[in-house]
Parts: structure tokens; C-alpha cells; sequence
């Protein structure tokens, strides 16, 4: 049984249409749920080990308690979205275009559930 040993982490709006998938590989609870342009972190699986941290190539994954203000949605989503999402346990090839999206904002609007 594992213990949680920090605050979970939440993938933030930075991700949409880009879903690099980098984070992946080092989630060793396989917290990660793919969506069609968009990663969920399961909160009840992340024990907030850290070991995503700074993984994502656009700095999509922080801390329960970093996330910004305007971004706080963003906690429940990655739990309503991880519910009903399938686990996604292998990094993949990034959306086509991902990088074009990268510094798009907002982008919260093209969320695809
Ligand atoms: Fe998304 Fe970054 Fe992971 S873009 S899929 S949170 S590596």
C-alpha cells in the first residue's frame, strides 16, 4: 500500500492540443488518463511523488498547491476527467502540431472531453 508523501499533482490548460505524453513514462502508479487533446492526472492514484515534475516540455504539471488562480477548474477537471478517461501508461508521439500550440492561450475553450 502506498502512502502519499506530498500533494498530487494537476495538468493545467498548458497541455491542450499538444499532449507531449513526456509525463507518462514516469508516473509509476500509472495516475495518467488520456483524453483526446488533453492529459488527466488521477488524484486518488498520485501519491504526489514528484517524479513528473518539470517532465513536460510546456510546463503543463505542477503541484495541487501552485496551481494558478485562474486555473484552480483545473483541480476537479483532472478528477472528472480521469474517472471516465483509460489509463495511459507508455508516452506516444505528441498531436500533430503540438508545438504550434504550445504558447497558445487561452486554449481552454478547444478542451475536448
Ligand atoms: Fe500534457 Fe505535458 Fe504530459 S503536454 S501529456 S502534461 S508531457
Amino acid at each position: 500500500m502506498w502512502e502519499r508523501v506530498d500533494v498530487p499533482r494537476v495538468v493545467l490548460e498548458d497541455c491542450i492540443k499538444c499532449k507531449y505524453t513526456d509525463c507518462v513514462d514516469t508516473c509509476p502508479w500509472d495516475a495518467f488518463h488520456e483524453g483526446p487533446n488533453f492529459l488527466a492526472i488521477d488524484p486518488d492514484l498520485c501519491t504526489g511523488c514528484g517524479k513528473c515534475d518539470g517532465e513536460c516540455p510546456v510546463g503543463a504539471i505542477v503541484a495541487e498547491r501552485d496551481v494558478p488562480s485562474d486555473q484552480m477548474d483545473f483541480i476537479a477537471l483532472n478528477a472528472q476527467l480521469s474517472r471516465v478517461w483509460p489509463t495511459i501508461s507508455r508516452r506516444k508521439a505528441a498531436l500533430p502540431g503540438a508545438s504550434d500550440w504550445a504558447s497558445v492561450k487561452p486554449k481552454r475553450q478547444l478542451l475536448l472531453k
